[in-house]
């Protein structure tokens, strides 16, 4: 009897099979029980005849709580009304732990006694399917980042400074000193990158984000590409790439997932490069015409990023940004003084900016006047500075949220759902 999993079970029709898994639902008539096991890799129904096993266990069967974990053998035939067109008939099952009554029932529950119990919830369908799709992309950054010849850098968590807003700082006690959670590993991968050329880091980063809108957490994932010798169009260039490596790797290899997900895919496959490059400038006379009361100068809101985008069957690159409402380390334009070399990649249908970034700028006394403008502390920038001191060159990279990422692909609202374990200003817990 061979060790199986549900996902490879139409290779063994006919044959003899072990199953481990959870038990998912349950139905039974008379001298049948028709068991849902579940085991990661997919739900197979398990059909238990009161013949064939013994008179306890066909007993024991008729009350299994959800969840209850099973190892079933038995032989594996076709079956037309299955989803997966096959079922197991069951020779001999094992208990392994009966469960307590389990508190996710098929019933509707609302999102916070579900997140309440995200640890179960986990076992559901639909976070088991945008999981999936999570790995996936995961997975399809690193191979993008691999073909392009980029190598892989891990930035620190721990930080003795600011990246992005001062305000959305997590600090933490670091013996006599402070340390801050990264906001994101960007000023590490420029010292990388006049190391290794192209690099890139992927990790968690933090914020203390306020808002509670649909599209922040306090810990997500970014993946950062930092290349010397590059500029603002450079930057663009790889970011569509890589948008549309991941989009193809997961129509690819996700459909059923994107189907239980009742994904509408024809809005991404109609996604097509090159992705529309809007100026700021451009975008505010656009959402002016659209009716919308922006104020050149002023940053796109949430609501101006939807307007904007829908507009658009592609993810829509705006850049050149006002320098008063960007970071720092911009490099500012040169043709236009007031703007920065930067680029926001907002997704279609509503789900927002989904990448950040640009040029860097690489003069000293640019840059330290920058931070001086921007009142952040001098000796904490130090080793940043060297950067412009040992041979400076043009640069630029990008950030991209995953969780934004996977909240396009899967067409979910709320980035809540895109991450195994979120953290929000009010959930911590589980
Ligand atoms: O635009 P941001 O703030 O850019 C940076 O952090 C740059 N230092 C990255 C770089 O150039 N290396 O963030 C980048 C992306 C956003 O476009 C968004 O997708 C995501 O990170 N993001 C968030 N996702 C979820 N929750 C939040 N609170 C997020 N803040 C940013
Ligand atoms: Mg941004």
């Amino acid at each position: 009897m061979e060790l199986i999993q549900v996902s490879d079970i139409g290779r063994y029709e006919g044959r003899e099979v072990v199953l481990r898994g959870w038990l998912y639902n349950k139905r039974s008539s008379g001298k049948l029980h028709f068991l849902q096991l579940r085991d990661g890799s997919g739900v197979v129904q398990c059909v238990v005849f009161k013949g064939d096993v013994e008179a306890e266990l066909f007993e024991q069967c008729d009350h299994l709580p959800q969840e209850s974990s099973l190892v079933v053998h038995g032989q594996v035939r076709q079956e037309s009304r299955s989803p997966i067109g096959y079922e197991v008939g069951v020779q001999h099952l094992e208990v392994v732990q009966e469960a307590e009554p389990y508190p996710i029932t098929p019933k509707e529950h609302g999102v916070s006694f579900l997140l309440d119990h995200r640890h179960l919830w986990l076992r559901s369908s639909r976070p088991g399917a945008i999981l999936k799709i999570r790995s996936e992309i995961g997975k399809a950054c690193r191979d993008f980042m691999e073909t392009r010849g980029f190598v892989l850098v891990d930035a620190p968590i721990f930080t003795p400074a600011a990246c992005e807003e001062t305000s959305t700082l997590f600090e933490t006690a670091y013996f006599d000193d402070t340390a801050y959670l990264t906001q994101s590993g960007q000023l590490y991968m420029e010292a990388a990158a006049m190391a290794l050329g192209k690099v890139y880091c992927f990790g968690p980063t933090f914020r203390a984000e306020k808002s509670k809108t649909r599209r922040h957490l306090t810990e997500f994932w970014m993946i950062e590409p930092e290349m010397a010798y590059c500029d603002l169009e450079g930057a663009m260039a790889l970011a569509e790439d890589m948008v549309l490596y991941v989009l193809d790797r997961v129509l690819d290899r996700r459909r059923e997932e994107l189907k239980l997900l009742e994904r509408d895919t024809t809005k991404l496959e109609q996604v097509s490069r090159p992705f529309p490059r809007l100026t700021y400038d451009e975008a505010v006379e656009r959402l002016t015409a659209l009716g919308s009361d922006i104020a050149w100068g002023s940053d796109l809101g949430g609501d101006d990023e939807t307007l904007l985008a829908s507009q658009f069957e592609s993810p829509i690159f705006v850049h050149r940004y006002p320098s008063a409402v960007k970071a720092f380390y911009m490099k500012e334009d040169a043709q236009d003084r007031r703007l920065a070399l930067c680029m926001d990649l907002l997704a279609p249908e509503g789900y927002g900016e989904i990448i950040g970034g640009g040029q860097r700028e690489d003069n000293l006394a640019v840059l330290q006047h920058k931070i001086a403008t921007h009142q952040l502390p001098q000796e904490a920038f130090s080793w940043y500075l060297d950067l412009r001191r040992y041979g400076s060159v043009e640069h630029a990279g990008f950030g991209m949220g995953i969780e934004r990422v996977v909240a396009w692909l899967c067409g979910v609202k709320h980035v809540r759902e895109t991450i195994p374990f979120p953290r929000m200003m009010q959930r911590l817990y589980p």
